[in-house]
């Protein structure tokens, strides 16, 4: 069984997320999204709420399963007995960071491959922060979340501080 594992911070997720999922759990038996923390990084929206709205975004996708995961994200892999880490690229600023992460993950763990996805032309620009950003300041996010999560997402992002 191909197992696959997306992992990331979906802080919140945006519908460039739901289409890598999309596309990359056609590819494998089983998509696991896996929500971490990234210590380079202040969250707006708990642990909880991000994989909260992640399941609703994906609850359509048959294979796809929410989950969350503390420490190396290649010790997590190992322990979901997944055989590789699929992530989506942007523009050329996410490719540095990005070969960093696969390389250092391959260092650790030679035996589980890091696959990247382009992601689509019409979310090439967008990014959980500028989200954060049109919502503290009133600006639209339709067509950019889950319509079905859009509510949510601003409710929880204007009830508290957020981190741009
Ligand atoms: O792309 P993102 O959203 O910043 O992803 C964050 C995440 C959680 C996937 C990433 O920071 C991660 O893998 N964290 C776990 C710690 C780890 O294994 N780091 C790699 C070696 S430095």
């Amino acid at each position: 069984m191909k197992i696959w594992v997306y992992p990331g911070s979906f802080d919140p997720v945006t519908n460039g997320h739901v289409d890598i999922i999309k596309r990359s759990s056609k590819l494998c038996d089983k998509l696991i999204v896996a929500v971490g923390n990234n210590l380079r990084k202040k969250y707006s929206l708990e642990l909880t709420e991000r994989v909260e709205l992640l399941k609703l975004a994906v609850k359509d996708f048959t294979n796809v399963e929410v989950d969350s995961f503390n420490g190396l994200l290649v010790n997590y892999v190992k322990s979901r007995g997944a055989s590789t880490i699929i992530k989506g690229l942007r523009a050329l600023s996410d490719y540095e960071y990005e070969l960093q992460m696969a390389l250092i993950n391959k260092n650790l763990a030679p035996e589980i491959e890091t696959l990247f996805m382009m992601a689509d032309i019409h979310y090439s620009y967008l990014s959980s922060s500028a989200v954060k950003e049109l919502v503290v300041n009133g600006g639209s996010i339709d067509g950019l979340v889950p319509d079905c999560i859009k509510d949510r997402i601003i409710e929880k992002l204007t009830g508290e501080k957020t981190v741009l």
